[in-house]
């Protein structure tokens, strides 16, 4: 199968960190079709020999297993080329036409790895200039729009020029083995279906940690936040995977129909719930793994009076018979203790004691997701220790656990998200991207929190680098007679 992929944004953030190292992972697996061409488009004045020189330097600061040889990036960089558009000139895709033209591949891709205020003009002129044809697939990167009027023109705007099935909206945390696998446990295995409840489970908690920074996009990040830039989508989505039904089959459609049935079931947001389930902060100088680093406000490009949330805590519902009553906890930040996304399921006491337990025990299912990913069952066991126990006494139980490194058992060197999504596009899977309707339902939810921390002086609260948030966030869910994962 032939494929064209026309990557606007070619020289830009997204393809240098991302992208190319995606396609090159993908070309040196033997997984990209053979017979493509990758067609980057950008502003700058290159030759398709520049454009492969200055790809070929993003190779050399990867760790040495990683780089390629010479002859093998050369034959990478045969694949290669430059465009150089001006994207508001309907001149230019019509030179992007003649060049797709040159060999009619069975699949074109768009990929639009730019600035999202760019989507609408893009997609009206690639309608204009005829661009948009059954072979065309579109993928776009999050953020899609600020809130939801913006998302939804977004999307009428796309929508316009091509069907909902050649559009690829891209949430990368889908990508990733980890989450899948997150659906292989749940669907694949009978096990802990009859579980899967609010009669069974107390809480779940998603936490998404990660101990960078904002790095160079302080400017980009200060007007988005972390509700945008991680509950909005990735959260979200990974609290679907955790609480939709098992849908009907594999297909991309069945499993988003369900995934809407949860975004839609999420218990709105009243005054009382608007104050105490939703925490915000934002991180001041401290120290992460040794080293001093500054405060989110003297980052490079924020203002020093921002009020952006560098850290979100909330606690959500989900209004159906199998979970109403049972929260799921969220909270993602920057510059916290540790790079570390897991889920824990926790599960309820058991109805009664006939054993002397440990306090709070109780069975608890940890998805780990990032940075090594694995399944933990915390059971409770005979403890072993029994010296002190007097004759008679009520035996004691002590927590043990089951470890799946799935790491371990299947290597680091695993298909990156990017990888599988890109491969994905390629061959026409949607099952791992976003449909329009979930992604305006998912902003349905957030904005009226969007809209209560706009209008609320107070701003976030700090906390220190370093640390795991404001302990405000402790406090919200102490209030329910639970504690995260690492404080208890
Ligand atoms: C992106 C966010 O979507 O996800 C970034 O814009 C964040 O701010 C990143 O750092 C996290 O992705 P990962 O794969 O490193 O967990």
């Amino acid at each position: 199968m032939s494929f064209d992929l026309v990557l606007f944004g070619g020289t830009g953030d997204l393809a240098w960190r991302k992208l190319m190292p995606a396609l090159f992972q993908a070309f040196r697996h033997g997984s990209l079709p053979t017979g493509g061409r990758i067609i980057g488009v950008g502003r700058d004045d290159l030759s398709d020999t520049q454009y492969r020189q200055l790809i070929r330097s993003r190779f050399d600061a990867v760790e040495l297993a990683k780089r390629p040889s010479a002859d093998e990036f050369d034959r990478f960089a045969a694949l290669l080329f430059f465009l150089r558009m001006d994207l508001t000139r309907p001149q230019d895709y019509a030179r992007l036409a003649e060049r797709l033209r040159e060999r009619q591949a069975d699949t074109v891709v768009m990929y639009l790895a730019t600035a999202p205020s760019l989507f609408t003009g893009v997609c009206e002129q690639l309608g204009a200039a005829g661009l948009n044809t059954p072979a065309t697939r579109l993928v776009l990167e999050k953020p899609l729009g600020h809130d939801l009027a913006s998302n939804r023109a977004i999307n009428e705007a796309v929508r316009s020029v091509l069907n909902e099935n050649q559009i690829f909206r891209i949430d990368h945390y889908l990508g990733k083995p980890s989450v899948q696998n997150l659906f292989a446990l749940r669907f694949g295995n009978a096990l802990f279906e009859p579980l899967w409840r609010r009669e069974t489970i107390a809480n779940i908690q998603i936490t998404i940690a990660e101990d960078l920074g904002v790095e160079k996009r302080g400017a980009f990040y200060d007007s988005t936040g972390a509700l945008r830039d991680m509950v909005q989508n990735h959260a979200l989505q990974l609290l679907c995977a955790l609480a939709m039904e098992p849908p009907i089959n594999a297909h991309a459609d069945a499993i988003r129909d369900e995934k809407l049935k949860v975004l839609r079931s999420l218990k709105r947001w009243s005054v009382e719930s608007l104050g105490q389930h939703a925490i915000r902060g934002q991180y001041t100088a401290g120290r992460v793994d040794g080293q001093a680093v500054p405060g989110y406000r003297d980052e490079p490009g924020v203002p020093p009076d921002s009020h952006t949330e560098t850290f979100v805590a909330l606690r959500a519902e989900i209004a159906n018979w199998r979970w109403a009553g049972v929260p799921f906890y969220i909270r993602t930040g920057k510059r916290l203790a540790a790079r570390d996304a897991h889920i824990v399921v926790n599960f309820r006491q058991a109805p009664h004691a006939i054993f002397d337990v440990p306090m709070d025990a109780a069975n608890k299912l940890v998805i780990n997701l990032q940075p090594r990913d694995g399944l933990e069952l915390h059971l409770l066991s005979q403890a072993q220790d029994q010296r002190h126990a007097a004759r008679g006494a009520t035996p004691m139980l002590a927590p043990v656990h089951l470890n799946l490194d799935f790491t371990q058992r299947f290597g680091a060197e695993r298909v990156g998200a990017y990888e599988r999504l890109l491969l994905d596009v390629i061959d026409g899977r949607l099952n791992l991207f976003v449909r329009s309707d979930e992604q305006e339902e998912a902003w349905r939810w957030v904005e009226p929190l969007l809209r209560h921390w706009q209008q609320d002086r107070g701003g976030p609260r700090p906390y220190a680098a370093g640390t795991w948030g404001p302990s405000a966030s402790s406090a919200m869910i102490a209030r329910d007679g639970f504690c995260w994962s690492e404080e208890c």
